[in-house]
């Protein structure tokens, strides 16, 4: 039931998939769980859509990490959400992520949002554009400089989508897909047609597609602000960066003997020594840092021992432990650490959750 205020557009967040391209650390941790400025990447979602009004969300895991998302976010009233969670059995595609996803929405308008994007800007614009012309389908596009890594849309001289095509290899325009999707009931018929593509998955572009070849309604709107999908290690520390170009400087802890220049945020509990902190960087609670250097685009995650180190533009998991090593570009899983004889170099890496380099 909606309550008072609420949208009749129900939320589908997609929190299944493999994530491959982000291995080691989805090996032992779901995609949209990895911290980004201390907080899973899935919460930035979730409050877009609560913010735009969609409170009711079926959240579609996957059965290997569904029991993790489902503890992260738990019935969603943390975020005044009513959270619904669907287990898609294999990850067949955003199409197939989306049918499984319906019967909970029934008749309703949906977003469906991948757990894995942010959007700076949020989502209310365009679901009030969607409210106000009710096409069959809405998408959101961004220009990018390597479009063949995305759906990439086709428009005509007026504006309107011709054609999408997955990751093409002669992509025929820069404008790709954002992982925000508005559909309304007609979507059913679309997923109702749909063949497995090349690659063995239901494309929610071919769902698009049909309803373009069929006459039914698409429309398009450009993001304004950025936009990250964060499929890979790279696109990780790029939106770390970015969710930290916003901090908010606050200091929970004491320091001592310590250095900080730019927005810093501290977290409660802390012990922080000779250190100098260059920000925008955040560190959450109980975590030492000593004799060490951290700087812009650092995310430090809560329980954390940071000691003569230097830590540049990488995120430290919960639990994780550096000493004597400067890491640059990194990213350390829950619990792994990294100490012993450090190389001259800094030295980019991606650690797995428990992993272990050196002895401690
Ligand atoms: P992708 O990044 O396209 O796919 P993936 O998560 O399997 O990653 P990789 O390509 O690195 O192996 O997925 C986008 C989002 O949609 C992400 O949050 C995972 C989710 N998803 C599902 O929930 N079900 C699916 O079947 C697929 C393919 C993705």
């Amino acid at each position: 039931m909606a309550a008072a205020g609420d949208r009749l557009v129900k939320g589908v967040v997609l929190a299944g998939g493999r994530g491959t391209r982000l291995r080691p650390i989805t090996f032992a941790m779901a995609k949209q769980l990895v911290p980004i400025a201390n907080r899973p990447i899935i919460a930035y979602g979730i409050e877009d859509l609560v913010t735009a009004g969609i409170g009711d969300l079926a959240v579609v895991v996957s059965p290997e990490t569904g029991p993790d998302v489902r503890r992260v976010l738990g019935t969603g009233s943390g975020f005044g959400a009513r959270i619904t969670y669907v287990e898609q059995e294999a990850p067949l595609g955003l199409a197939h992520a989306l049918s499984v996803a319906l019967p909970i929405v029934g008749d309703d308008d949906v977003l469906m949002y991948l757990g894995d994007n942010l959007l700076k800007g949020g989502v209310t614009d365009v679901v009030a554009d969607f409210e106000t012309h009710r096409p069959d389908a809405q998408i959101l596009l961004q220009k990018v400089a390597d479009p063949s890594a995305f759906g990439v849309a086709e428009l005509d001289a007026s504006g309107r989508v011709v054609k999408l095509e997955e990751k093409p290899a002669r992509p025929a325009s820069d404008l790709v897909l954002v992982g925000v999707y508005l559909f309304s009931a007609g979507i059913e018929d679309a997923l109702d047609e749909l063949e497995p593509s090349a690659r063995g998955e239901y494309e929610i572009t071919d769902a698009i597609q049909w309803l373009i070849d069929h006459g039914r309604s698409v429309r398009s709107t450009k993001v304004s602000g950025w936009w990250k999908d964060t499929g890979t290690k790279e696109d990780l520390l790029h939106a770390n960066e970015l969710v930290l170009s916003d901090l908010v400087p606050t200091i929970g802890s004491e320091l001592h003997g310590c250095a900080v220049s730019g927005p810093v945020a501290i977290g409660r509990r802390c012990t922080v020594v000779d250190s100098e902190l260059v920000g925008p960087l955040v560190v959450g609670d109980d975590t030492t840092i000593v004799g060490s250097t951290l700087r812009a685009g650092t995310a430090v995650g809560d329980r954390c021992r940071v000691e003569s180190a230097s830590i540049e533009r990488s995120i430290l998991m919960d639990g994780s432990a550096v000493s004597g090593w400067s890491l640059r570009d990194s990213i350390v899983g829950v619990d792994a650490f990294v100490v012993g004889p450090a190389p001259d170099e800094p030295i980019s890496l991606s650690l797995g959750e428990r992993s272990e380099i050196g002895r401690r």
